[in-house]
């Protein structure tokens, strides 16, 4: 049994994927969640593969059942959490007028509803890992839309700059047990979700998933003392 353990959602593609990688590196048990069951497993092959622990659930995370299943399953499998990964999340661009019900619904409630249930969930948990060694982590996935606003991706840019100001309230309520929060705000990222921008920026502009690994991998070494609340990473000429 690995002596540390982390929860990553959205852990089948992109940023999630490469902090998972990363936290396998560094040895913690892995439960890794996501949606589609199929892309799922291709990304549990390749992290067993290198010899990593992982617990795979797949689950739709805009749900309460969905996500006390993945907390369950995590919990059955390793008893600890000592780093948690706030990251599934989903942009669904809209002009104002055009916003449509069911998909500011959607964003709503895996951007954000779905960290709120999270922390709930592995509060006891997390407070167990902050009393045991002073140095539980969370980090929860914003965007640099969360800083400064986006046309047309409104309703996400809200979601994140809630995801800040949750991660700001959290460092105040659960810092002195030993718990560090950080929101993590990145502009553009190569991965399936900016596919959508790639005519206009070229991937190689982007900033890379393993940059965001390595972000992460720098926060589980730093001292209890040492508390970043918020990591903005900005591409040049990327205005906040
Ligand atoms: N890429 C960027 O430019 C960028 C910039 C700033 C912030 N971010 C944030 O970074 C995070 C990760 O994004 P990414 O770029 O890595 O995106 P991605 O490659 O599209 O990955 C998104 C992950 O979330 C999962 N997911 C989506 N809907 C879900 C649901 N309802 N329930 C459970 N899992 C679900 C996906 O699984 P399925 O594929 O099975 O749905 C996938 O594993 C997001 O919070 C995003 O807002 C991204």
């Amino acid at each position: 049994m690995p002596e540390r353990a982390a929860l990553v959602t959205g852990a089948s593609s992109g940023i999630g994927l490469a902090i998972a990688r990363v936290l396998g590196e560094e040895g913690y048990g892995l439960t890794v969640a996501a949606r589609r069951p199929e892309k799922l497993s291709v990304a549990v092959e390749e992290l067993r593969a290198k010899g990593y622990e992982v617990e795979e659930v797949a689950a739709n995370l805009t749900s309460e059942e969905e996500i006390q299943r993945v907390v369950a399953a995590h919990r059955n499998r390793f008893g600890r959490l000592d780093v948690l990964v706030n990251n599934a999340g989903v942009g669904v661009g809209a002009p104002v007028a055009d916003i449509v019900t069911k998909r500011a619904d959607m964003q709503l409630d895996l951007n954000l509803r779905a960290i709120i249930l999270f922390y709930r969930e592995c509060a006891d948990l997390l407070r167990a890992a902050g009393a045991e060694h002073r140095n539980a982590l969370v980090v929860n996935l914003a965007s640099i839309a969360g800083k400064g606003g986006a046309a047309w991706l409104s309703v996400y840019a809200a979601t994140k700059a809630a995801v800040i100001g949750w991660t700001q309230s959290m460092n105040k309520e659960l810092n002195g047990e030993g718990i560090k929060n950080v929101a993590l705000a990145p502009g553009f990222v190569d991965t399936p979700m900016s596919d959508f921008v790639k005519e206009h920026v070229s991937a190689d502009k982007m900033i890379t998933p393993e940059d965001i690994g390595e972000a992460v991998r720098y926060l589980l070494k730093t001292s209890p003392a040492c508390v970043i609340p918020e990591i903005v990473f900005q591409r040049p000429g990327e205005a906040l």
